[in-house]
């Protein structure tokens, strides 16, 4: 299911002085920069305000526990997940590489099987250091769309296709967060999908082009991940499919206290295909009693 490659795959003293450090500090906070962080540190420091040191110390234990919770929370909001490890721990050793060009994965595979969680549960696991723009790709159809939807998600503002504002702004992409960022475009189905010999697609060309174009400029910060349904010619493939002792925590998970045993549970998953959106639906509807778990 994972598709990856290079090409297709980014002082002083005086009260006011305080104040102007502190409010570059807050500042610096807002931006992530570190290095304006332990500036100030040693300046306050040097002048014997260790008071002031220990403050900004206790703030930023404080903010490292909330920003912990809310990663999990949005992480957790689809429930756990279950299994993928080899597959998540590839995603996320990309990602995670020092590379001089645009590195881009792209995640490829039915629909259901589980692209996006798979593509967010690594994203999330990088978040504590890597910023994450999502951008969600799935109703559109054309290149000029896309690039728009894109530009929206950076806050830049382009009221004509200009593929070189794009470019431009990829290549001095600076991320608000130490180790880089994650571009992730979920949901390229239609972008992606050649079409038929009959019936081409024509915005599948000028979308991998742009892409291709993207990637082949140097940022070692910016990294792209891709998820579709399409699988593309630039894939390294893998599975569909959980293994089935994960597709039975999962169904046992969303089944939640409905009693069902193991041989049982492990035909169903078979039967789900173990695509873990087939488990979970099915899994749900044993939780709410529309149906009970029984193998035909
Ligand atoms: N490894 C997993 N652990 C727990 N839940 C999962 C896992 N994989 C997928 N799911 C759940 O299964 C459902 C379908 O997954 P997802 O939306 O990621 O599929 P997809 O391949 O992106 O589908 P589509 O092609 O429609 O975009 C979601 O509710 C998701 O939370
Ligand atoms: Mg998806």
């Amino acid at each position: 299911m994972l598709q990856k490659g290079k090409h297709f795959i980014m002082a002083t003293t005086g009260i006011n002085t305080y104040r102007r450090l502190w409010h570059f500090y807050l500042k610096s906070v807002r931006k992530r920069h570190c290095a304006l962080k332990f500036a100030l540190k040693e300046k306050l420091d040097q002048i014997g305000r260790t008071d002031l040191v220990e403050a900004i110390d206790e703030y930023e234990r404080e903010r490292e526990v909330v920003v912990q919770k809310e990663n999990s929370k949005s992480s957790a909001l689809e429930g756990p997940f279950f299994g993928r490890e080899d597959l998540l721990q590839s995603v996320i050793g990309v990602l995670d590489e020092e590379q001089s060009y645009i590195h881009v994965i792209c995640i490829s595979g039915m629909p259901g099987a589980g692209k996006t969680r798979l593509a967010y549960e690594a994203c999330h696991r990088l978040l504590r250091l890597h910023q994450l723009i999502s951008v969600n790709l799935r109703e559109i159809t054309t290149v000029e769309a896309a690039f728009f939807a894109i530009l929206h998600r950076l806050n830049v503002e382009c009221k004509t296709y200009e593929p070189e504002v794009l470019f431009s702004l990829v290549k001095n992409f600076r991320p608000s967060k130490a180790a880089g960022a994650i571009l992730l475009l979920d949901s390229a189905d239609y972008l992606l999908d050649p079409g038929t010999r009959d019936k081409p697609n024509i915005n599948s060309e000028p979308f991998i082009d742009l892409i291709r174009q993207a990637i082949n400029l140097m940022n070692s910060q910016l990294k792209i991940v891709i998820t579709s349904r399409t699988v593309t010619c630039f894939s390294l493939e893998g599975d569909n499919e959980m293994n089935l002792e994960d597709g039975v925590a999962m169904m046992k998970h969303h089944a939640r206290n409905t009693d069902i045993d193991k041989d049982t549970c492990e035909g169903l998953v078979r039967f789900c295909g173990k695509i873990p959106l087939a488990i979970r639906v099915l899994g749900s509807r044993f939780q709410d009693g529309t149906i009970k778990p029984r193998i035909c």
